[in-house]
């Protein structure tokens, strides 16, 4: 197979476990006798820096020329004094609004390795297996207006939340497809008893359902949701909710994980190329330390091959190498135990791949003697 793959790798740790995902895919395409073929893109702060604007023009033009996307991570201090408008992170919104990324999908996995990690006790976290969809591309993060004024000689402020009834619509349904896929259950995130926003999305997800006779549906407030994500987290199969919720939330999911460096994402358009990028941000701390997780960027590497080009022995040979070195005790910093020794990120990347190759080896064996 021959495709076309854009990296993004923006800002901050975004360049380190970008440039490793790079590695993984490349081992990825020699093991199973795949072309992929890279093109490099500026956005967020680096583009700001380079061409004045946190999404230049021919960055967009070369995602959309391209089979699939992988983007790092965008932001830091550096820009953090900048107007709204140039600011680094508004190069991730307005890539997420030109691709038509409406609903992005952010699994959250139990890795029993791992679980002493978390803040919750392993009863509570243990087989954790579910998936925030979160919607992408409307909510308060793109409602107009969304400015300043003086009102009354008062300085006054408003966002919008606006949303059309089919864009509500799509994220549900694509919340249906994925549970009738898994566990068979959707709850739908709101606030319905103070938002009239919330009371169309509840309404929007009983219509979807009547479509999904097998699959079940709960309605869930967004205050008790995140009281139950890490009171009850495994209740959970598809968890669907609003662009502003679901940021939220879903970092709040990555606790159960244990870090946010493990969380992956993918998200989905109607058409035109899909675009994976780890939760996490640029994590300016440790930022050209190589000290950063690249487990949520590989990942994400593997969500591609899934989703983006039906790969799915391939996902699963990256998604095994991660369990592996995990299971074997390989940690970057964010996951090792305090006191105990950690890799760099181009240490984790190397085990990850030697583990990959490794698997390879032994499936090759296998098939000599079947
Ligand atoms: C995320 C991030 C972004 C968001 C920021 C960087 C704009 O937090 O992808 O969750 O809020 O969507
Ligand atoms: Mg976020």
């Amino acid at each position: 197979m021959e495709k076309r793959i854009a990296i993004l790798p923006g800002d901050g740790v975004g360049k380190e476990v970008s440039r490793g995902a790079v590695t993984i895919l490349q081992a990825v395409a020699e093991l199973f006798n795949h072309k992929f073929h890279f093109t490099y893109g500026e956005i967020g702060g680096a583009a700001i820096d380079e061409f004045g604007t946190p999404l230049p023009e021919h960055t967009l033009n070369l995602c959309k020329a391209n089979d699939a996307v992988l983007l790092g991570a965008v932001g830091g201090p550096k820009w953090d004094r900048m107007p709204g408008h140039v600011r680094p992170e508004k190069g991730l919104l307005k890539i997420r609004k030109e691709l038509g990324l409406y609903a992005n999908v952010r699994p959250v996995q139990y890795y029993s390795s791992i679980s002493g990690i978390s803040p919750l006790r392993k009863e509570v976290v243990e087989g954790v297996d579910m998936v925030v969809v979160r919607e992408l591309t409307g909510g308060l993060y793109f409602g107009k207006p969304s400015e300043r004024s003086v009102q009354k000689g008062e300085a006054s402020v408003v966002d919008t939340l606006f949303y059309q009834k089919n864009e509500i619509e799509r994220v549900i349904r694509y919340a249906f497809e994925l549970a009738a896929m898994r566990k068979g259950k959707v709850t739908s995130v709101d606030k319905a008893n103070v938002l009239e926003s919330s009371r169309m999305w509840r309404e929007t997800a009983e219509e979807v359902a009547r479509d999904y006779p097998h699959v079940q549906l709960d309605h869930m407030l967004v205050d008790n949701a995140a009281m139950q994500l890490i009171k009850n987290p495994r209740q959970f199969d598809v968890l669907v909710t609003e662009n502003m919720f679901g940021d939220i939330l879903s970092d709040e999911a990555s606790v159960l994980t244990g870090s946010l460096g493990m969380l992956p994402s993918a998200s989905v358009s109607v058409a035109g190329p899909y675009l994976y990028e780890p939760i996490h941000g640029s994590a300016p701390d440790i930022a050209g330390m190589n000290a950063a997780n690249p487990i949520a960027m590989i990942l994400s590497a593997a969500m591609m091959l899934r989703l983006s080009f039906g790969l799915e022995d391939e996902a699963e040979a990256i998604e095994n190498a991660v369990e592996q070195v995990l299971d074997a005790g390989s940690r970057t910093r964010d996951i090792a135990l305090f006191g105990t020794p950690f890799l760099t990120t181009e240490g984790m990347v190397e085990e990850i791949k030697a583990a990959l190759l490794d698997n390879e080896a032994i499936l090759n064996i296998m098939s000599a003697y079947a």
